[in-house]
């Protein structure tokens, strides 16, 4: 178990580089994939250490996968025969868990899923999902809370969604794969995530075309094969050390990333006037001395402005000169950081799904509590910038994202350290 609590003594600059880490969004769909298997291995190399992977692997473990992983390097054995209800005490940890349903389906004819937790970013329902899998012929129906899905056949579809959901899409991209006849997905989104889910199902024997634009075409087999998938760089990850080097004035380079994946982050970086260096697989910023002026954002899918990096951009724009706006458009109420970010002297105003926010030149530690994944990273960055001692709480949604994150923020010369539990938190007190 990892501490739930970071001191930081903030105000120090940092200089460095580190390296990305395979991103966690890209390694749960491709684990996933793998139940499209049977009697067959996947092997995916670069996949963090994460908390999300871990449960991603006792899920698929719970339905008779063999999994090894170590180093970055897993291996998934998937047998010929597979269970299909999948246990609740997993499931609600990980909204990415929804990801089995449609694989589970098209292999097993039957999937029984608890409707997935997840971070508390907003009411975050299935219903493309369940929507595009029953217009393959999936049977639907919700049952004391879980979703339970049978078919005595898939059939190929027109799919199209009504906002380009990342999960969605992939769920109904690896349904499709092993579902004969030409499915068409629309609206698809074009995350790199989608792109590298994609490669993998090609390199499993799968048919797809399309993959990063908003129409996939998908042209059913009736095996997949055993294969090797690489992951792609957390493009999130790095992104929230390139601003860890911008808020505390620092030089940071974040070494193999497809610098492209970065790409809407560093041209606002750019025109806030933190410019970002970028050669063929790394970005740096050079920010001593420097500040930067306030700029207008709005979150949307890729290629514009990540949601999942909102609150870290939050942080660093709370101390640019003058104003920045920013818009969130993907989730609902995923403003929760913005209370302790307040109390550390940041000046926020919340208007439905925008702030408002008045640049300062100065914050000030306090003790505040994580409400989410980057929620988390967002006030660690704040704290690297603060006057004083910070510490943050619930760092267990941060163990869901980022890995070996103390032993990268000390290599760039952070002053952070992990508090032992308190009673609550070490779960001791009943
Ligand atoms: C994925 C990412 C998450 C990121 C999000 C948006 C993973 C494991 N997680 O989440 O980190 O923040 O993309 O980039 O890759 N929606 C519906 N009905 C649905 C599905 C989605 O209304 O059936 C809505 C959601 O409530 C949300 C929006 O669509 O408002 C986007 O969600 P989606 O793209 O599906 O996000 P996830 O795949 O859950």
């Amino acid at each position: 178990m990892m501490s739930d609590r970071m001191l930081i003594r903030g105000g120090k600059p940092l200089s460095g580089s580190v390296k990305a880490q395979g991103a966690k969004n890209a390694a749960l769909p491709v684990m996933a994939a793998s139940l499209l298997l049977k009697g067959r291995r996947l092997t995916l190399e670069r996949v963090p250490d994460l908390q999300d992977i871990h449960t991603m692997a006792n899920l698929l473990r719970h339905l008779g996968a063999e999994i090894e992983f170590s180093r970055g390097r897993m291996t998934i054995d998937v047998p010929d025969d597979l269970k299909w209800e999948t246990p609740s005490d997993l499931v609600r940890r990980m909204r990415a868990s929804s990801l089995v349903l449609g694989p589970l389906v098209a292999r097993c004819g039957r999937a029984i899923l608890p409707l997935p937790g997840g971070c508390a970013i907003g009411s975050r329902p299935i219903d493309f999902h369940l929507k595009a899998l029953a217009r393959m012929g999936a049977e639907i129906d919700l049952e004391q809370g879980s979703v339970h899905a049978r078919t005595d056949g898939l059939s190929a579809a027109k799919i199209y969604f009504d906002f380009p959901s990342v999960g969605a899409t992939e769920n109904i991209l690896m349904t499709a794969a092993l579902t004969p006849g030409e499915t068409t997905i629309e609206n698809a989104a074009r995350e790199p995530e989608i792109v590298n889910l994609a490669c993998a199902l090609r390199a499993m024997g799968a048919s797809i075309k399309g993959e990063g634009t908003e129409t996939i075409e998908v042209e059913g087999v009736g095996d997949l094969g055993a294969a090797e998938v690489t992951i792609i760089p957390d493009r999130i990850e790095a992104s929230t050390y390139l601003l860890a080097g911008v808020i505390t004035r620092g030089e940071v380079t974040i070494d193999a990333v497809i610098p492209e994946h970065l790409e809407a982050l560093t041209s606002k970086l750019g025109k806030a006037g933190a410019p970002v260096d970028v050669s063929r697989d790394s970005v740096s910023v050079k920010c001593r001395g420097l500040s930067w002026s306030g700029v207008t954002i709005k979150t949307l899918p890729y290629p514009g402005f990540p949601t999942d990096m909102q609150p870290q951009i939050m942080a660093a724009l709370c101390l640019a000169e003058g104003t920045s706006v920013i818009h969130e458009s993907v989730f609902d109420s995923r403003y929760m950081h913005v209370g302790d970010f307040k109390r550390m002297g940041c000046k926020i105003d919340i208007q439905g799904n925008t702030v408002v926010i008045t640049g300062v030149s100065q914050i000030a530690g306090a003790e505040v509590h994580a409400s989410d994944l980057r929620a988390g990273a967002a006030l660690i960055l704040l704290g690297l910038a603060a006057e004083g001692e910070t510490i943050v709480c619930s760092l267990k949604h941060v163990w869901r994202g980022y890995e070996n994150l103390m032993e990268k923020l000390t290599s760039l010369g952070a002053d952070i350290e992990l508090l032992p539990d308190t009673l609550d938190e070490a779960g001791l007190s009943g």
